[in-house]
This record gives C-alpha cells, sequence and structure tokens, in this order.
C-alpha cells in the first residue's frame, strides 16, 4: 500500500480544492489516501507526489473526472430536508407566478449528485401546478460523472438508503417498480435536466440565462471558507433579482460576506438577492 507523506497531502489537497473547491481536512488525511491511492496504481505511478504532477501537468478528461468520482461525496435522498422543497412549491412559486404569469420559473440543483433533490422538487411541482413542463425548468448540475449518470438514469436501487423518507404512497405513485430499482415516471423526469460541471468553473452556468431559485445544501460543507465564498458571489451573480438561494438547515452565510438579506418563510431560513 503506497501511503500519502504530509508533503505530499497538502500538495494534493491544495490542489484540488483550488480547482473544485472540495477541501480535506488534515484528520481525514487516511480517507483521502484510501480514496485515491487506486489512482495510482490504474497510471502505474510509485508515490502521490506523481500523482500530483500529473493532475497539475498531464490530466487527462478522464483522469480528472475519476478524481472527483473518487473524492465527491454523494450521499443524498428523497425528501431530504422536506420543507425547503415545501416552501418553494407552496410560497416561492405561487408569489413567482402571479408576480409574472408567464415566465418560465428556472431552479438550479447545485450539487445534484444522483439526482434526487431535483426530483424531489419536481414531484412536488408537478402536484401543484397544471402545466409544469410550460412553466418550470429544473436543472441539476454535479461535478462527478458517475453521480449525474444515474441521475439521468433515473433508476433507483430498492435496498438503497434513497428511499428512506418516502411514502410506500408516492413511491407507487412516481416510480415504476422493477424487481430491484425503483424507475422514476416520464412525467416526473421531464421538466429536470442534468449536466456535468464544476460550479467553480463560470461556463457551467451557461445553460440558462439567470436562476430564480438555487438549492445548494449539503455542498458547500466540504468546502474551505474562502471556496464557500468564491461561490456564494456566483450563486449572487447568477440569480435573478429577488431570486432564491436555499442551503441546509445545518448551512448557513454567517462566515461570508454578501448582499443576500435573510428571509423566513414558514420556519424557513432561505436567502434572497436584493
Ligand atoms: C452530499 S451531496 C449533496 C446532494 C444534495 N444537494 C443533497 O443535499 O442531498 C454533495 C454533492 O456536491 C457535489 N460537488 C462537490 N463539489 C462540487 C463542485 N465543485 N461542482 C459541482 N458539484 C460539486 C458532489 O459531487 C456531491 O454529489
Amino acid at each position: 500500500m503506497i501511503l500519502i507523506t504530509d508533503e505530499e497531502f497538502k500538495l494534493l489537497n491544495d490542489f484540488i480544492a483550488q480547482k473544485c473547491g472540495i477541501y480535506y481536512h488534515e484528520k481525514q488525511k487516511y480517507i483521502f489516501q484510501q480514496k485515491l491511492v487506486k489512482r495510482l496504481e490504474k497510471n502505474c505511478l510509485k508515490d502521490f507526489k506523481e500523482y500530483y504532477y500529473l493532475l497539475k501537468y498531464n490530466p487527462s478528461l478522464e483522469e480528472l473526472q475519476q478524481l472527483y468520482n473518487n473524492l465527491t461525496v454523494n450521499e443524498t435522498y428523497f425528501f431530504r430536508e422536506k420543507e425547503h422543497p415545501i416552501a418553494l412549491r407552496d410560497l416561492i412559486i405561487p408569489e413567482m407566478i402571479k408576480s409574472r404569469p408567464n415566465r418560465v420559473i428556472k431552479i438550479l440543483s447545485a450539487g445534484c449528485s444522483t439526482g434526487e433533490e431535483a426530483y424531489s422538487l419536481s414531484i412536488l411541482l408537478h402536484n401543484k401546478l397544471k402545466n409544469p413542463e410550460k412553466n418550470i425548468k429544473i436543472i441539476g448540475i454535479d461535478i462527478s460523472q458517475k453521480a449525474v449518470e444515474i441521475a439521468l438514469s433515473a433508476i433507483y436501487r430498492k435496498i438503497s438508503l434513497t428511499f428512506r423518507s418516502t411514502t410506500p404512497d408516492d413511491i407507487k405513485k412516481y416510480f415504476n417498480s422493477e424487481t430491484e430499482t425503483h424507475n422514476l415516471k416520464d412525467n416526473i423526469k421531464s421538466f429536470v435536466k442534468f449536466k456535468q460541471g464544476n460550479l467553480f468553473e463560470e461556463k457551467t452556468f451557461d445553460i440558462v440565462d439567470k436562476y430564480d431559485v438555487i438549492f445548494c445544501r449539503n455542498v458547500m460543507i466540504y468546502f474551505s471558507k474562502a471556496h464557500k465564498q468564491q461561490l456564494i458571489d456566483t450563486f449572487y451573480k447568477v440569480l435573478n433579482p429577488q431570486g432564491y438561494l436555499i442551503v441546509s438547515h445545518t448551512e448557513n452565510l454567517s462566515d461570508v460576506k454578501s448582499n443576500f438579506s435573510v428571509i423566513k418563510k414558514d420556519n424557513c431560513f432561505m436567502y434572497q438577492k436584493n
């Protein structure tokens, strides 16, 4: 087994954080080593310094994708922290439709992982609106190609923890069940798009002009404060005026500077662009 030295850990960790924000703490060094050691073996490299040089000077797209697939934590599940999605359905969307009835509301799931957050929004809005395809566009973006492929397939293993908050009734209503999987129905998939992309690259946000709501939950917890600040500035830029940024219940923006206002709706805190 190839072990990582303190110097190699610092070099690689700083380099990766610079590229995509993800930052491992000193005490997670061995997890980091474990997640990447197979890439050294695959590339016939003798130590982590060689891997650092490969990534810095000669990275193939395939190697970068493998790096992100290995380093990211993709844990997610349907209807996670449902209060925010419900506030979106019952308060934010009606308010936006009322102010501009013919607009298309663009919702971003930033760091969407395998798609459950974006599809949970889709299920809730599908129930609420007569023609969700006409009024709503949901876009999921994640840096992990492997996660995005699962999101696009919309096929989820029955034994996975992803259905821990889904009722049997909802599974029946929104999924076609096979022997080992629940497959999301086409009408729920139809207004959700996914893209592999890095939130630290400007071109990632190009799919639409500006967003109305951004969900970015359980993503910035893996970033350094400086990268969190950078991402918050990007979100402010790509949101429409009065647009919302929604983070998880355990996150907040108190450690970064921003012009967002804190808004409380139905016991949920969220951030609004001025
Ligand atoms: C723990 S999951 C959160 C999924 C979902 N938002 C939720 O709350 O259930 C974090 C996701 O953020 C993604 N991620 C991390 N850094 C990213 C970056 N720079 N660009 C895009 N996605 C990123 C990871 O690949 C991972 O799938």
